[in-house]
């Protein structure tokens, strides 16, 4: 039963296989390219505030990959900031700046695009996901991490 906690960085999960482009005592591979894995070979794919890394090109090339690997069924679960959350504080325009673009402070870091709910579920359902749903932030494997605007969203393969 294999499951990958895809961009981890410092954030592993025990039995997931953890991947990042550049965190020391993981998987180093670059997920914008193909996976290493076979066709149905993944029960679970995880990934926390990897997305918003991509551009939204990059993000359904990535998709594919990711319903490529996973088995029927295969559950895929993504926590990214919520657009809607964050637009609603854009006033406090700091903050505002770094969740919308975030820096360059490694290779990587810079934020290319945000989501609401609404529009990853179209997103992964255009890309054939089933039963998007929203998670409760309660699920988050982490308290306190990313707490002010964190979404959580599962789907699974058909
Ligand atoms: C904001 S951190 C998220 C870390 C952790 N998953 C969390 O929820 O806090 C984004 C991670 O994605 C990784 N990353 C960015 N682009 C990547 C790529 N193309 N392939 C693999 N990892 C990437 C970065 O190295 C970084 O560790």
């Amino acid at each position: 039963m294999l499951k990958l906690n895809i961009g981890c960085g410092g954030r592993q999960l025990d039995e997931y296989i953890n991947i990042d482009l550049n965190e020391p005592n993981t998987i180093h591979h670059d997920c914008k390219q193909q996976l290493p894995f076979e066709e149905n070979d993944i029960t679970e794919i995880f990934s926390s505030h990897f997305i918003e890394h991509l551009w939204v090109k990059e993000f359904k090339k990535v998709l594919q990959d990711w319903k490529r690997v996973l088995k029927p069924k295969g559950r895929l679960v993504i926590w990214t900031p919520d657009y809607d959350v964050v637009h609603a504080k854009r006033n406090n325009i700091d903050w505002f700046q770094y969740r919308m673009f975030s820096k360059a402070i490694y290779p990587g870091s810079e934020h290319h695009a945000i989501y609401n709910f609404e529009m990853l579920k179209k997103v992964l359902e255009d890309f054939g996901f089933v039963n998007v749903v929203r998670l409760d932030i309660g699920e988050f494997p982490w308290e306190g991490v990313h707490e002010d605007m964190n979404m959580g969203v599962c789907c699974f393969k058909i």
